[in-house]
């Protein structure tokens, strides 16, 4: 029962401090992350990430006619319903029409400067997040019309297929 509490109380924790870090932060889109996360000396993230599906998410919805319906939308788009999420500036409708990188690394605005970046606690106080399967599970989850209750979704499998990394540097 106390244990009970307690797991309630961390859980209550975690996700005040989650909603703290982000607040304050802006969506700036992935085409700004391309500028130094593209090419093969930095690992090709960018290029790994454009070819995967999540850039490609709100034509998936536009071949359906429902690019407009904000239930499909929060799944499909970077940052719906937040306030410089997709939708709330116009000239971001194509940097932000997809699941890009700060749908899994928060907002960037603030730790996407070259001398914040070079220093990961820095990154992190600037609101850098690191993903993990829970990430993934707010959208992949039963509430998507194309869940598949036979296939669950299996984190390292699924992660395989999109995975990317900065290059090692050398020591
Ligand atoms: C001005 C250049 C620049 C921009 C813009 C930039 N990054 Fe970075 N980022 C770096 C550098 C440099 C590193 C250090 C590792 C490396 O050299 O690749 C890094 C590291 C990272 C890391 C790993 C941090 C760690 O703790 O290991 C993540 C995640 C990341 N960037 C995500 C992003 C995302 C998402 C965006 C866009 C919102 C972005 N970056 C924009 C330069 C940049
Ligand atoms: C809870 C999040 C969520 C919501 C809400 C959601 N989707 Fe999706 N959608 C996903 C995920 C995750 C996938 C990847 C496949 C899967 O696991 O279902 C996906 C995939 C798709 C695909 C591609 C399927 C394929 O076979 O390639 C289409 C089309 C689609 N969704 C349409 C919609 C429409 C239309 C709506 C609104 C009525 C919607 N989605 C709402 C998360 C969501
Ligand atoms: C904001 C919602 C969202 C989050 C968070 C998210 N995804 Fe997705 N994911 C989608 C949607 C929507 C699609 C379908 C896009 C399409 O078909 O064009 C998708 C598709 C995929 C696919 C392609 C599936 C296939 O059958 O080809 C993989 C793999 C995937 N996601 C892995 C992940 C992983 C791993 C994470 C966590 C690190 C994650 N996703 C987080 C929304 C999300
Ligand atoms: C669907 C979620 C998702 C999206 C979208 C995504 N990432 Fe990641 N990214 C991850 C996960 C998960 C990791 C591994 C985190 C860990 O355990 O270190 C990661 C790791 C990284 C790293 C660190 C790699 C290393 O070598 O340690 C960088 C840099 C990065 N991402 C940049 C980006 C950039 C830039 C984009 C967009 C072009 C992007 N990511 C899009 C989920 C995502």
């Amino acid at each position: 029962m106390v244990r009970k509490i307690c797991l309630g109380l961390l859980a209550l924790c975690f996700v005040t401090t989650s909603a703290t870090i982000a607040f304050g932060y802006d969506y700036i889109g992935a085409p700004k992350c391309k500028i130094c996360h593209k090419g093969e000396a930095k690992g090709k993230i960018y290029e790994i990430w454009s070819e995967s599906k999540h850039a490609k998410s709100l034509e998936v919805l536009k071949v359906k006619g429902e690019d407009k319906n904000p239930a499909c939308l929060a799944c499909h788009v970077t940052g719906y319903g937040k306030p410089t999420g997709y939708g709330a500036d116009s000239t971001k409708f194509e940097a932000l029409g997809n699941v890009g990188c700060e749908v899994c690394h928060g907002p960037g605005s603030a730790y996407s400067k070259m001398a914040v970046m070079q220093d990961p606690a820095k990154a992190k106080e600037a609101g850098l997040l690191t993903p993990d399967e829970k990430t993934c599970l707010t959208c992949h989850n039963e509430k998507s019309p194309t869940f598949n209750k036979d296939k669950p979704f299996k984190f390292a499998e699924s992660y395989k297929m999109i995975e990317h990394h900065a290059p090692k540097k050398t020591q």
